[in-house]
């Protein structure tokens, strides 16, 4: 029996490997991991990613198309206790601030803040439109956590993994887990000063 039901999204943003690291972490926490996938991540695991499409699609407890609608997920009657989009792209970031529930991505999103339960929102882009802050500013106004995927430096990153460690212990730390891989060599390490 796991101890949580978590929810990871990916969509089409630089990063992707900020998500899978999620997963990877989540899962070595024994938390049951639904991960929705956009079209457009896809196409980013293909463009940037370390992991292949084929090793990442055997990661998730259970892996959902960002059109099956008819998802357990896609309803409020299936329990579940927090969701983090990582990373997240700015018409994703849109559709949730508008309610506009056509995918399953921002369907599973509006439960999560219908339902009061952690929504995280790892947003990649830089600069930032007016209108993707205003839109930021509405769902932090709703209750998600705006989560930028900036890594600090203060831990003296060597690598990318190192940086990518950073980002997936803030993230954990967002969904209130603890940051500690007990089973794996892995430090989530996000250094709170
Ligand atoms: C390689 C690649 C990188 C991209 N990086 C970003 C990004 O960092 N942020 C962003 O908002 N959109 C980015 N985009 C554009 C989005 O993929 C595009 O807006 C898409 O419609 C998003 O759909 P989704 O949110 O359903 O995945 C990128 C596209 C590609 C192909």
């Amino acid at each position: 029996m796991k101890s949580k039901k978590i929810i990871v999204a990916l969509t089409g943003a630089s990063g992707i490997d900020y998500g899978i690291e999620v997963i990877k972490a989540l899962s070595s926490h024994n938390i049951e991991t639904h991960v929705i996938i956009s079209e457009w991540a896809k196409q980013v695991i293909e463009n940037e990613s370390f992991n292949t499409l084929d090793d990442f699609k055997k990661l998730p407890d259970y892996l959902y198309k960002e059109n099956d609608m008819s998802a357990a997920i896609s309803s409020s009657s299936t329990i579940i206790d927090g969701m983090v989009i990582i990373p997240a792209t700015v018409k994703t970031v849109s559709n949730i601030a508008h309610a506009n529930t056509d995918n399953l991505i921002a369907r599973a999103a509006d439960i999560m803040l219908k339902m009061r339960k952690p929504l995280v929102i790892g947003i990649r882009e830089t600069p930032l439109s007016p209108a993707c802050l205003q839109n930021l500013n509405q769902l932090s106004t709703f209750g998600a956590i705006i989560f930028p995927l900036s890594p600090g430096f203060y831990h003296k990153p060597e690598t990318i993994q190192d940086l990518v460690n950073f980002i997936t212990g803030k993230a954990l730390d967002c969904l209130n887990i603890p940051n500690f891989a007990e089973d794996s060599k892995v430090h989530y390490n996000s250094y709170h000063y």
